[in-house]
């Protein structure tokens, strides 16, 4: 066991390229006696809880996307455990902060496998941290769903890996459309996340299906995670003179690109995709983010009874908090994994991975969840629009 752990630690630094970083949140990888929970041997008639783990971004700049993720999962594995739990055992989830880096990613998952045992994993949100932990989970053979990493590549590393949303090209295709037909826009500029390969997915499909209609990207310039000054692309951008700003970027950026983009005259409208999600947006856009819209997985307008009862249960158990749709998609993730769980009729990775892949018509709160044969799910957007400092909905588009 303890070889197996080094060997996976291993991998997750050879993915990642790196040697870890110093510093208190990087203790070696060799589990320490007081982190180590008792062992357990599994056995058929176990009545010891199903173990399950999640790795998200609990800390730095993408905090909101792991905290709000967690509060989805709690609620549906409360939901279950009250209800019986599964196959006779309750369920309970392990979580780990990935802080929303690579390293710390490969890290979180290796221990969740190796250390706890788990017998399958919930996350990650940014599709580079799904891309970066994917591999470990694939060779490891322990199912991933991650419930809202929307690059294609992130299924794609293997047979054991899933996903309960929609893909890039769908939410790229659907913003284009929106922009071209509805906003009658036909010179957009391109503002994108370098290193991100969801930002950089997200452009490329949004240009592609802009230019497709017959409008023009007349700028596209690039940033970096955790850069605050973005005047310079800005400025550039500003005189090609666009109608439309695509921000296909995550909320602390966005936010701030909003503000410097309205402070140095831009006036088109501003659109973006899922990665705006977040009350942080509001946050630190302030006014700049009005009226900007974006591509999403739920809204809490939308009319379908699954919406109302989550909606009501998530505001009765977090002090009136809205849901924002990690919430939705990690309560949908860890339901999902449950009804497999169930089907697959053992606590065993690969017969839950069977049962997975068999996932079909499941109602959930982000829409009814059947997943391909890529481990894709295929469902609609909906479009919101940021008014008063909130996401109010627009329409849904169908796949
Ligand atoms: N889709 C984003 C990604 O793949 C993550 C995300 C999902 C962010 C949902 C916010 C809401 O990186």
């Amino acid at each position: 066991m303890f070889r197996l752990y080094g060997w996976l630690a291993l991998i997750a630094l050879t993915l990642c390229g790196c040697a870890r970083p110093g510093g208190p949140a990087s203790a070696p990888p060799s589990p320490s006696p007081a982190s180590v929970p008792s062992p357990r041997v599994p056995s058929a008639g176990d009545s010891e809880p199903i173990r399950i783990g999640e790795y998200g971004s609990l800390t730095g700049s993408k905090a909101t996307f792991g905290t709000s993720t967690r509060k989805g999962v709690d609620l549906a594995i409360e939901e279950i455990n009250r209800a019986g739990g599964v196959l006779g055992r309750k369920l309970e989830v392990i979580v780990e902060d990935d802080q929303g880096k690579q390293e710390e990613a490969n890290l979180a998952v290796s221990k969740l496998i190796e250390r706890d045992n788990v017998v399958a994993v919930i996350g990650e949100v940014a599709s580079s941290l799904s891309l970066a932990a994917a591999p470990i989970c694939q060779t490891a053979r322990i199912p991933m769903i991650t419930p809202a990493s929307t690059n294609p590549a992130v299924t794609q590393k293997g047979d054991y890996i899933f996903r309960i949303c929609f893909i890039d090209p769908f939410q790229g295709t659907v913003m284009a459309r929106f922009a071209h037909r509805t906003l009658k826009s036909r010179r957009a500029a391109i503002l994108r996340d370098i290193r991100n390969d969801y930002s950089v997915g997200l452009a490329d499909y949004f240009a592609q299906e802009f230019t497709r209609l017959g409008g023009a990207i007349v700028g596209d310039e690039s940033y970096q995670e955790n850069d605050t000054d973005f005047k310079a692309q800005l400025t550039s951008l500003r005189s090609k003179k666009p109608d439309a700003l695509f921000i296909p970027g995550y909320y602390t950026e966005v936010g701030l690109i909003c503000k410097q983009a309205r402070e140095l005259g831009l006036t088109c409208s501003f659109l973006g995709g899922d990665g705006w999600d977040s009350p942080q947006l509001a946050a630190i856009g302030g006014d700049a983010v009005e009226g900007g819209y974006f591509s999403n997985h739920y809204s809490v307008a939308e009319k379908r009874p699954e919406i109302a009862r989550f909606v009501e249960s998530f505001r009765a158990r977090y002090s009136g908090e809205t849901p924002e749709a990690m919430a939705a998609l990690g309560y949908d993730a860890a339901k999902i994994l449950a009804d497999a769980l169930a089907r697959a009729g053992r606590a065993a990775p690969a017969a839950l991975r069977a049962a997975l892949a068999q996932t079909k018509g499941f109602r959930g709160v982000t829409g009814i969840i059947t997943l391909d044969t890529d481990r894709n799910a295929v469902k609609p957007a909906v479009i919101v629009q940021m008014k008063q400092g909130q996401p109010r909905y627009v329409q849904s588009i169908a796949p």
